[in-house]
């Protein structure tokens, strides 16, 4: 097969980028395109808006609700450690092993898949003129065929910049004509006009409350922000993409609590971030795991991966911080003398914006307000839920609900 390669950071993706993949895909000179949302991208490190896993959930979801054939949305930068250059992801990209099992992941036929393919870098004709200024450019060029858009209005010497391509470095480069709308990225966050975003990319963004003044992170160092999209990357491993999204979504209202409540919003995004980190490792796993944070105080099968998120965030991540720690060992059940961390995170990960169990409104409004409300109000809803299913309420359950005046 003919495979157009197209990276980008696509934060968040829109019609720019539709446009772009439907010209190429209609230029003939490729079969298929694979999407590769930016990990680690050199030029803007830590500078995305989000962090990757929403990147690439959305650009998947995008994906398949516009019903884009011989499109597929590839995980491939996560496993590269450090910067995700170019060059070091189309080595790993074009070799026979990743592209084949690849692409039968995404139901394209044994036969097919295994085939000898050609690879196409699908570009703006606008970095066509800076491509010799790229990390190992020479050696990108014994991967891939670019593949250059030519936008409407572009001024940029298209052919000049393919010549001087060709005679410095050698490799092919072909030109195609894109049809559609221009747009960016940044336009579209700077100005709040969603208006070019696909809608299932703009029902994502809704689903997990985006590019809002909680998602912005104000007032959080750059060490913290860093720390936030390393676990980020790091949890992709360990959780699927329902969850992992939950607990960053998580992260981010424990920040904006910890704005409203005055507690340190660096640990509070950090908590709550990676307060789930261990929901989905064995069974097994989970108990050693738990045991060696909290002894036998949690044997339950659900509350396990609470004190085991602990131990995994301090010996996997390296968190050392004890507040962290605590905050994560007990969101599922609260504990008596609980810090404002911990509670903002208990209350954070009932509530966090993809959260639909039931009517959350007027716990979320109380949580603005009124952070040992909410708390009641949570255990309350907790408690009778438990009632429901005859199951026994945790002691330390019980001495954060006297905590909170409950009883
Ligand atoms: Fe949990
Ligand atoms: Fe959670």
């Amino acid at each position: 097969m003919r495979i157009g390669i197209y990276g980008g950071s696509f934060d968040p993706v829109h019609d720019g980028h539709i446009a772009l993949i439907k010209s190429a895909l209609k230029s003939g000179f490729i079969d298929c395109v694979i999407a590769v949302p930016s990990v680690r991208n050199n030029f803007k490190l830590y500078a995305n808006k989000l962090p990757p896993p929403y990147r690439y959930y959305m650009m998947k979801e995008t994906v398949e609700g516009l019903g884009l054939k011989n499109v597929y949305v590839s995980d491939i930068e996560f496993g590269i450690d450090g910067v995700s250059y170019t060059a070091v992801v189309l080595k790993k990209l074009t070799s026979d092993e990743y592209i084949s099992n690849f692409l039968m992941d995404n139901d394209v036929k044994r036969k097919k898949a295994g085939e000898q393919h050609e690879f196409f870098w699908i570009m703006g004709s606008d970095t066509l003129g800076t491509f010799e200024t790229w990390y190992n450019p020479g050696e990108i060029l014994n991967y891939v065929t670019l593949l250059a858009a030519v936008r409407p209005g572009d001024n940029t010497d298209v052919e000049k910049a393919k010549a001087s391509i060709i005679k410095n470095l050698g490799g092919k480069v072909e030109i195609f004509r894109l049809d559609g709308v221009d747009c960016s990225s940044s336009e579209i966050t700077g100005t709040g006009d969603f208006s070019k975003v696909p809608e299932p990319a703009r029902e994502f963004i809704k689903r997990h409350a985006l590019y809002t003044e909680n998602t912005m992170l104000e007032g959080v160092s750059e060490e913290a922000k860093k720390q936030f999209f390393e676990s980020a990357v790091w949890m992709y491993k360990y959780l699927g993409g329902k969850r992992l999204l939950h607990t960053l979504n998580v992260g981010y209202l424990s920040a904006h609590l910890a704005d409203v409540f005055g507690c340190d919003k660096d640990k509070a995004l950090i908590a709550g971030a990676l307060h789930d980190c261990a929901k989905e490792l064995p069974q097994e796993k989970q108990i050693e795991l738990a045991k060696k944070y909290s002894g036998d105080l949690f044997t339950e099968k659900k509350l396990l991966h609470s004190p085991a998120g602990a131990t995994f965030a301090k010996e996997e991540f390296g968190i050392e911080d004890k507040e962290i720690l605590d905050a994560i060992c007990y969101h599922t059940t609260g504990r008596g003398d609980m810090s404002l961390l911990e509670k903002i995170v208990y209350l954070a990960d009932k509530i966090e914006p993809s959260r639909n169990y039931t009517d959350l409104t007027p716990i979320r409004t109380a949580a603005e307000v009124d952070l040992d409300a909410a708390c009641r109000m949570t255990a309350t809803a907790v408690k009778n839920k438990f009632i429901s299913q005859g199951r026994d309420i945790h002691p330390m359950s019980l001495l954060m609900m006297r905590d909170l005046g409950m009883e």
